[in-house]
């Protein structure tokens, strides 16, 4: 088959090469995009009248009807012809006829790659802060559910302070919140419209670049036809916020996985969510939460794919380019589907409450309110520290827990103590009293719920 770019060769291609070379195999996925943008660029060609507007009518019904033949599975691609853009361009001529060669006047695939990739990537933004915006709907949820279930908060994963559970799933709240707003600034970035900049150095014909972009609902054009056309930032850009949405995702997993342990049996996942072993009867594994865990590895390695790839490449486009795309759609392709999983794996899991209040009242989680109750008291917070620790110690010795005190052994280690410790240490009372803004009190976390559905509501209205 005669290549589209054949007048300067004598000999065929190589068949490996050709293999090799050939991007047919996954940049397919981008054929509506391709298509859209040919539609614009040959109605922009018809208006500023480098075709007629008739050929450019004719174009674009053939365009549309290749559109029709490959989601009804009747277009055939071929790794000839290498692309998708070369592809979608042989199926119009052999559809419309010589006609469609028209259709590459002042554009090169170096500018239309670009367009496309771009125009994929909004899309696939716009879902992927759809199923962030799920999630977090979730935890409010959730959260909701739970203001005064308390369970142990960690640091070093040894028992800390008491939290509640509202608070920890409104952490991954604000965490997943940062994740949207870093989609949203990618988004502005990545809607910019490239064609015009032909392979690298712009055209001769008068092309109405503005046109282009308003048919195709980008926000502007491109400044600089050599950066325009070497330009993959944006795609850097969204898989460096995959990253984080999976790192995120990850450490949470993490959390749920050591949850479900025997050890902790704070949360059981459902059985939709969940697997057995093909040797121990007993056995229900938290394989979801692991294996998204797993892939947040995968979105790393294509964030440095792609930086790698990029970092020593001279301007213009180089053809090392081409392997951004299935980094990128690795990228996108898997934060979203972990991010289909990991929603209802969530929203189905039992909270095991009274294991996490029974672990919240043991390990001392309360010390720190004890040194406090010392503070309020006159005492200076380092002798406080220091009267507690050694409190904590004698309690270690006797296998008690400060609460289980009695009033004469705590004036063993300070004669300051009152009857009025034992409410200090209440845990209930440990994280009511925590009311800083930010704080895990129920009147903290009530306000940042609050916050939050606002941040919601003004997302869904489009005024954030
Ligand atoms: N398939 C190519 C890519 O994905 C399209 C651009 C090819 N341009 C070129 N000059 N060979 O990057």
């Amino acid at each position: 088959m005669s290549k589209l770019w054949g007048g300067r060769f004598q000999k065929e291609s190589d068949r490996l090469m050709e293999d090799f070379h050939s991007s047919i195999s996954f940049d397919r996925r981008l054929y509506k995009y391709d298509l859209q943008g040919s539609m614009a660029h040959a109605r922009m060609l018809g208006k500023v009248g480098i075709i007629t507007a008739e050929e450019a009518e004719r174009i674009v019904e053939g365009l549309k009807e290749i559109l029709a033949d490959i989601e009804a599975g009747k277009a055939e691609f071929s790794v000839q012809a290498e692309d998708i853009h070369m592809n979608n361009e042989q199926l119009l001529t052999e559809k419309i006829g010589d006609l469609g060669k028209k259709l590459h006047t002042a554009r090169s695939r170096n500018d239309q790659v670009a367009l496309d990739v771009r125009m994929y990537l909004k899309d696939e933004i716009i879902e992927t802060i759809g199923l962030l915006v799920e999630l977090q709907k979730t935890l409010i949820e959730l959260a909701e559910q739970h203001p005064d279930t308390v369970l142990p908060g960690y640091t070093h994963l040894q028992r800390a302070q008491p939290v509640t559970l509202a608070h920890h799933l409104m952490a991954y709240f604000q965490m997943f919140s940062r994740d949207v707003d870093r989609l949203k600034d990618c988004y502005r970035r990545t809607n910019v419209m490239p064609l015009g900049a032909g392979a690298l150095a712009g055209t001769t014909f008068p092309l109405d670049r503005q046109f282009v972009a308003e048919q195709l609902g980008f926000d502007r054009i491109s400044e600089n036809s050599l950066d325009a056309v070497s330009d993959r930032d944006f795609a850097v850009e969204f898989t460096a916020a995959a990253a984080l949405i999976m790192m995120h995702l990850s450490r949470f997993c993490e959390e749920i996985i050591l949850w479900s342990s025997a050890e902790f049996a704070f949360i059981e996942l459902d059985d939709a969510y969940s697997t057995g072993s093909s040797m121990m009867p007993q056995k229900k594994n938290p394989d979801v939460a692991e294996l998204i865990r797993g892939k947040s590895g995968r979105v790393y390695g294509d964030l440095q794919a792609l930086l790698t790839m990029l970092k020593g490449l001279p301007l213009a486009y180089n053809k090392d380019m081409q392997e951004d795309k299935e980094a990128l759609f690795d990228a996108v392709d898997t934060v979203k589907k972990c991010l289909m999983l990991f929603r209802p794996m969530l929203a189905t899991a039992k909270f095991r409450t009274e294991n996490m209040a029974r672990a919240a009242r043991g390990g001392f989680t309360n010390a720190t309110d004890l040194a406090d109750y010392l503070v309020y008291k006159g005492v200076p917070f380092r002798q406080a520290h220091e009267i507690v620790g050694r409190a904590v110690f004698y309690c270690i010795s006797k296998e008690k827990t400060l609460e289980e005190l009695s009033l004469e052994e705590y004036r063993e280690f300070s004669p300051v103590f009152d009857e009025d410790v034992y409410k200090a240490i209440d845990i209930g009372h440990c994280v009511s009293a925590r009311k800083v803004p930010g704080g895990p009190a129920r009147e903290a976390v009530e306000k940042a719920i609050k916050r939050a559905k606002q941040e919601m509501q003004s997302f869904l209205t489009g005024r954030s």
